[in-house]
This record gives C-alpha cells, sequence and structure tokens, in this order.
C-alpha cells in the first residue's frame, strides 16, 4: 500500500514536473521579452567579490579643467534628479528647460566643450555629443508630455538620457 502511495506521489511529482518544463520556455521568452526593453547597451559589470582593475581608458586633462568637468558631471547629477522631481509634480515644461538648459545643445557653450573636445578621445567626444542630443531630445519628449499628460514616453526617454551617461563612464576615466 506504501509502496502504491510512493509510486502514485512520483508519478504527479513526474506529472508537475514535466508541466514545469512545458511552462518553461514561454517563461524563458517572458524572460527574454522583458531584457529586450531593457537592451540599451550596459556596460561591464565589475563582480563585487573579485579583484578590482579599472579597465577604464584614463583621458588626461590639465588639472583645472578636470576639476571644471567634475564640478560639470556633479551638475549633471543634480539637474538628473530635479528633472525627476519636477516629474513627479507633473511640472513637464520645467523638466523639459532644465534638460535643455543644462546639459542639451543649448549648455555646450557653459560645459566649455569645445575646448574639452581637444583633449577627448573621438570616442568619448560621441559620447559627449550623444549625451548633448539626447537630453534635448528628452526636452522635446517632455513638452509634448506637457500637452498629453502622458509620462511613460517621457520615462522612456530619461532612461536613455541617463543611458548616455553610463556609457561615457563604462569606458572613460579622468584620473
Ligand atoms: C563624455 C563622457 C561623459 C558623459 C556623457 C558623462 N560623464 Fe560623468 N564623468 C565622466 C568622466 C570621465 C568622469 C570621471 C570618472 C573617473 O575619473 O572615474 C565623470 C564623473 C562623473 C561624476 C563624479 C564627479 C566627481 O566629483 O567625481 C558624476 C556625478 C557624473 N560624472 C555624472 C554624470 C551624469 C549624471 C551624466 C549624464 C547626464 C554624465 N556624468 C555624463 C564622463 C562623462
Amino acid at each position: 500500500m506504501n509502496k502504491l502511495v510512493l509510486g502514485l506521489t512520483f508519478a504527479l511529482t513526474a506529472g508537475a514536473s514535466s508541466l514545469a518544463l512545458c511552462a518553461d520556455p514561454s517563461e524563458a521568452h517572458q524572460h527574454d521579452h522583458t531584457s529586450m526593453d531593457m537592451s540599451m547597451p550596459m556596460p561591464m559589470r565589475t563582480d563585487p567579490a573579485g579583484p578590482m582593475k579599472d579597465s577604464r581608458q584614463l583621458v588626461r586633462y590639465p588639472e583645472p579643467m578636470r576639476i571644471h568637468t567634475l564640478a560639470n558631471m556633479r551638475d549633471h547629477l543634480a539637474t538628473l534628479a530635479q528633472i525627476q522631481e519636477a516629474l513627479a509634480h507633473g511640472a513637464f515644461d520645467q523638466a523639459s528647460s532644465l534638460a535643455e538648459e543644462r546639459l542639451g545643445m543649448s549648455s555646450l557653450q557653459m560645459h566649455g566643450a569645445h575646448e574639452l573636445a581637444m583633449y577627448m578621445p573621438k570616442g568619448m567626444q560621441e559620447a559627449g555629443t550623444a549625451m548633448h542630443h539626447t537630453a534635448s531630445q528628452f526636452a522635446i519628449v517632455a513638452k509634448d508630455a506637457s500637452v498629453t499628460g502622458d509620462l511613460k514616453p517621457v520615462l522612456a526617454s530619461l532612461a536613455k538620457l541617463n543611458q548616455t551617461c553610463v556609457a561615457c563612464h563604462a569606458t572613460y576615466r579622468l584620473h
């Protein structure tokens, strides 16, 4: 009798796991789908447990420029925070002008991009240009949202902007 119960249990378990197997591919597909949505180029992750090795390319700026650049960077981060805060209040116009004036094409003069460019490897210049373009695109998307009230495209565009920061940081360092 016990054997029968065991046998039954086994059959049921086997049945369940083959069901689970059946369910797997669709689940895997769903995962693929999710990761596709997030499939912006991600930098290599450093393993926190592994040996720390900085493989980013070292770029040398004259010291005053390095200090100036890092101050700008901190302002970039502060701007992203202000943009997020504005979005949380539905202040799309404000988010739009913050992005355009402090990060977008309009900010190039302010950041002394021209003088800096000659110290930057080509890839870094391109990463910088990508950030300014993407910020100006965000500014337009956010402006549109002040009419539509639709936050989703704004968040997607903000994520793209954030990704341009991540991309450059993954490749270059200053000191
Ligand atoms: C063109 C390349 C590039 C882009 C684009 C870029 N950064 Fe940076 N950023 C750097 C480099 C290089 C450093 C120095 C990193 C290092 O030496 O480890 C840096 C450093 C920083 C720092 C640290 C500042 C400090 O005081 O040490 C912050 C914060 C930062 N970036 C924020 C941002 C944000 C936010 C964005 C996007 C809106 C952004 N950066 C876009 C290149 C870039």
